[in-house]
């Protein structure tokens, strides 16, 4: 295989381009000869590439090597899937007159498109990096060398950047004709664009309007994928015709959740889902997103998968106004959809691990440099991390942490006068917190810590993690007399009681509570639990599917087990505690504040 403007190109289209363009002298007449030959308008932009080419396939190789595409999102879809899915459309009655494929890449599913669908007349396709304009060009050409005889579409292929091409100028030319909008947008998030100092991203990047804390802390993350996804939606969705993108299943599940919001004129949405470690060697999942265009917008998603389409395997997305998983199996489980009566919160997030995780050894402490260092006791907590969270009662720490605000933002200058030992060893590492890249930590005080907030300092506590896959809720007990705190990788409701923490942990672990978490859960996320899931959870609306009796049993077995005494007297004092009496003083730390639901 030779390279062209490092594009592939086979010998065949190379000799054909020789042939053809030899003795052609003016760029007006090479590009009518192309157009003849493979239905591509405009095959050179300009007199200037004409002339480069004819030198370049004139002269011998032209090896270059492969430039760093991590910012391009690029998985190139193999020939083989791309013709699959061609004919999966077509199977499924889609016979388009217009093809649209916005990061068309190499142009597998142009050629697929071609090779399967026989009424086209056009094919607009869009890609930012020239030598794979250039090789979907040479493709296209070496389709039509293999097929003399096929339907020659007009074909526009652009170097452009997505997010600058104006794709509802086609919609409105082209509105009685039936559209594909097909491809493979490119597999890439934002803030890895960010961390690559990248602007391959939309002019309005924030574009979900998270705002603050919520965009800076990665709630703002998505998929250029989905915003891809979103930009055909909003230039096609009145056009007759089809959708079909493969994506990540991630962004497939924002999208059936946006789409409550957008109302999109989408129906029969379907994930299909594929094999990426074979297709794209990845271990991202990732799925076919169909949906039929110009039809009464749709809320839910059918699952199949790709390769044997004949079986449903699951049906998610909006259930009037709740958002769930598995359809099926929420319907057994509905009843405690809600709003949790405590609010959930999440662990301690400093972002400097090395200085702020400690071991105790032998009297003393020993951070993540493996230095030895003396410190007062009092700033000391013991700490868990979501790998820490495996037994039913926790009241032991293998890891310490220095707690420096008692509230996010709290001046800490009072460490230097009331704790020098503990100052002189944060002051000492300042460096290594003055690297903190999060801009939640600008203009904060010094050694500033997130997640905190008097819930830390509850002394009774029920965790989950929220990184594992564990449908097993823990409570955690303090460790000689203080509170043990949790990790940003946690989630948490904090106690004054032991009753109530105990109670709540029982109603936390029954099926019920199980079945509904595994019926708004999405195995794929990057967190199966958040605080949106774990907000859900009406434990007062749970707690009435539980007789005293149950409960009872439960308290004595953990009480057996671990040695304590939880009486079931507090009972009805917590039932009254989560019931939302205007007049009441709950007695719990954290009062039931009103709260905003969000993408999960
Ligand atoms: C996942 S690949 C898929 C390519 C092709 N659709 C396929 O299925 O083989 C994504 C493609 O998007 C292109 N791309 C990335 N950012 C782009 C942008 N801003 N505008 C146009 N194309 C872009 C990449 O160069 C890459 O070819």
């Amino acid at each position: 295989m030779m390279k062209v403007f490092e594009a592939n190109i086979t010998h065949q289209v190379s000799d054909f381009l020789r042939k053809k363009l030899n003795r052609t002298t003016t760029v007006e007449t090479a590009n009518q000869k192309m157009f003849d030959a493979c239905g591509i308008k405009h095959f050179f932009d300009s007199e200037v590439e004409f002339e480069a080419l004819k030198e370049i396939i004139c002269s011998t190789e032209n090896l270059v090597e492969e430039p760093d595409r991590d910012e391009y999102g690029d998985f190139q879809t193999n020939s083989d899937l791309a013709t699959k899915v061609a004919k999966f459309l077509k199977q499924g009655s889609s016979d388009p007159k217009i093809i649209i494929e916005p990061t068309c890449g190499k142009g597998n599913f142009v050629i697929a498109s071609l090779s399967t669908f026989k009424r086209i007349e056009k094919i607009f396709a869009v890609e930012i990096y020239k030598p794979y304009v250039w090789e979907t060009k040479f493709n296209i050409l070496q389709f039509f060398i293999d097929n003399p005889d096929a339907r020659k579409p007009e074909i526009e292929i652009s170097h452009f950047n997505v997010f600058d091409f104006d794709f509802k100028q086609i919609s409105k030319e082209h509105s009685k004709e039936e559209i594909l909008v097909i491809g493979n947008p490119p597999w890439v998030t934002n803030s890895k664009l960010s961390s690559l100092e990248s602007g391959n991203l939309p002019t309005k990047s924030n574009f979900k309007n998270h705002s603050g804390l919520d965009a800076m802390t990665g709630k703002g993350n998505f998929d250029i994928g989905e915003y891809i996804t979103l930009m055909m939606f909003d230039a096609f969705q009145n056009s007759n015709g089809y959708f079909a993108f493969l994506v990540k299943n991630s962004v497939i599940k924002n999208v059936v959740f946006d789409q409550k919001q957008r109302s999109y004129k989408i129906s029969d949405l379907q994930k299909l889902t594929i094999d990426s470690k074979k297709e794209f060697n990845v271990s991202v999942e990732a799925s076919l997103l169909y949906c039929k265009l110009n039809e009464t917008p749709e809320f839910v998603c059918n699952e199949f998968n790709f390769y044997n389409h004949s079986k449903l395997i699951n049906k998610f997305g909006w259930v009037q106004d709740k958002f769930v998983s598995d359809i099926e199996r929420y319907k057994h489980s509905n009843d405690i959809d809600g709003v949790s009566p405590f609010e959930w919160r999440q662990g301690i997030k400093h972002d400097c691990s090395s200085i702020m995780e400690l071991d105790r050894v032998n009297g003393h402490f020993v951070n993540g440099l493996q230095q030895e260092i003396n410190l007062e006791e009092d700033l000391v907590y013991g700490v868990l991390k979501s790998s820490d969270l495996k037994q039913t009662v926790i009241d032991k720490t293998r890891k310490f942490t220095i707690i420096t605000q008692k509230k996010v933002g709290q001046d800490t200058s009072f460490i230097k006068k009331e704790f020098p030992k503990t100052f002189n060893y944060l002051h000492k590492n300042k460096s290594q917190f003055d690297l903190r890249k999060s801009s939640i930590y600008n203009n904060k005080p010094d050694f500033s810590i997130f997640g905190i907030g008097d819930y830390s300092f509850a002394p009774y506590k029920i965790s989950i993690s929220g990184l594992y896959k564990n449908y097993f809720f823990n409570l955690v007990l303090p460790q000689n007399r203080k509170p043990i705190m949790l990790d940003d990788t946690c989630y948490l409701l904090g106690f004054d009681k032991l009753e109530f923490a105990a109670y709540t942990h029982i109603l936390l672990n029954c099926d019920m509570t199980k079945e509904f978490l595994q019926a708004i859960t999405f195995s794929d996320a990057k967190r199966t639990f958040t605080k949106d899931i774990l907000m859900r959870i009406d434990l007062l609306k749970l707690s009435m599917q539980f007789s005293g009796l149950k409960i009872k049993d439960e308290l004595d077995e953990i009480n057996e087990r671990y040695n304590l005494n939880i009486k079931l007297d507090k009972w009805d004092e917590f039932i009254k505690a989560m019931k939302p009496v205007h007049s009441q003083q709950l007695t719990l730390l954290e009062p039931v504040v009103k709260y905003k639901k969000r993408r999960t």
